[in-house]
């Protein structure tokens, strides 16, 4: 299959059906297409974002997830302003130049809290971006943010699909409010990111047109995706994780899709496979995200099980990643790395 920027572009979904699903010997020159798009628009550089995971407390309950509010063995924890201003602190001399601060929706922050947060980071490091992942809130929320000094924001769709959605979360959640924050966020100035869990309970390949449907629409600077890991303690305990094959050829399709997009390569590519963060490099990802949470409180964000990185320091997580990211024949760089429109 002839597959191109120029031609993907034109796909009706059973042609991008059949390039997901072809033999691997098939898609093998796509993943080289996909290598060379991303290295003539970004080169082999690999952004670092410090991930700091500052509360695992939920108001939501996804089905998928393990620190959803129903689950009575997640073990709390909150993180105090100092302690997120410390992080920033050893992060910014790592060379981190993005702080992505994520959290389950903890309205313990209330918007107060989140604008004096924002801004105490954004005086003391003026030449960072700084990303916020905390879920839905209002327009005039998300735009005190943005005022603050926010300029990124990370929202994955999930699915695109209004039936799987409700398959995947209870009924006070909806698909149409996760969108109209995407576009609120996108309306505000941010730059903002999407995405979705490969392999979730009753996805069909169907489901995935959608999304990649979707983030035409949408347009989005940043795409993260993952395959989805099943965790003990939600109602979807007994299904598989997802594929990191598929996961992988979907990092490549979207390269192709949105040449300019900052795709990184995810934690649970490699909690699935000892390689599975060089080789979503190889496939097209050009950032990741090394974890800047204290390490008495990682091991409590387990939105998934066996998640890597809970043991080590910030310092030896920037050692790992660049070794990784080298032996993947790319370089980490320590710039903001903003998107490239
Ligand atoms: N609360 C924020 C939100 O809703 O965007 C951010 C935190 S949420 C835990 C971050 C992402 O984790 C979700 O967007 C979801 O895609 C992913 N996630 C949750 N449970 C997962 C699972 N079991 N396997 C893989 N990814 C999962
Ligand atoms: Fe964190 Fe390897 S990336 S220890």
């Amino acid at each position: 299959m002839e597959v191109s920027v120029d031609t993907i572009r034109e796909f009706d979904d059973n042609k991008l059906i059949e390039l997901i699903q072809c033999d691997d010997e098939d898609f093998e020159p796509i993943r080289i297409e996909a290598d060379k798009v991303r290295r003539a628009n970004y080169g082999t550089d690999v952004f670092l974002r410090g991930l700091i995971e500052f509360t695992n407390y939920c108001r939501n309950d996804c089905y998928y997830c393990g620190i959803r509010c129903s689950n009575k063995n997640a073990n709390r924890y909150r993180l105090s302003k100092e302690e997120m201003l410390n992080a920033c602190k050893e992060g910014y001399k790592l060379g981190y130049r993005t702080f992505v601060l994520q959290g389950g929706e903890d309205l313990f922050y209330t918007d107060d809290k989140i604008c004096d947060i924002v801004s105490s980071i954004r005086s003391g490091y003026e030449d960072c971006a700084i990303t916020l992942s905390i879920g839905e809130r209002s327009y005039s929320s998300y735009k005190a943010y943005y005022e603050a000094g926010a300029n990124r924001f990370l929202l994955r769709h999930e699915t695109a699909d209004e039936k799987h959605y409700s398959m995947l979360h209870p009924d006070a959640m909806s698909l149409n409010n996760r969108k109209e924050c995407l576009f609120n966020l996108k309306n505000i100035g941010y730059q903002v990111g999407s995405g979705f869990m490969v392999g979730s309970p009753y996805q069909t390949i169907h489901n995935i047109v959608s999304d990649l449907r979707f983030l035409q629409e949408l347009e989005p600077d940043m795409i993260g995706i993952g395959p989805y890991i099943t965790h003990r303690d939600t109602p979807f305990n007994r299904f598989d994780n997802g594929s990191v094959k598929l996961t992988l050829r979907l990092i490549s399709i979207l390269r192709l899709l949105f040449p300019y997009a900052l795709i990184p390569s995810t934690t649970a590519l490699g909690t699935l496979s000892p390689t599975g963060r060089e080789d979503g490099l190889k496939a097209g990802a050009n950032v990741v995200m090394p974890n800047l949470t204290p390490v008495k409180y990682r091991e409590k964000y387990e939105i998934y099980e066996n998640k890597i990185c809970t043991g080590e320091e910030a310092a030896e997580c920037r050692g790992c990643l660049e070794r990784r990211i080298e032996r993947a024949g790319y370089k980490a760089v320590t710039s903001r790395g903003d998107v490239k429109k």
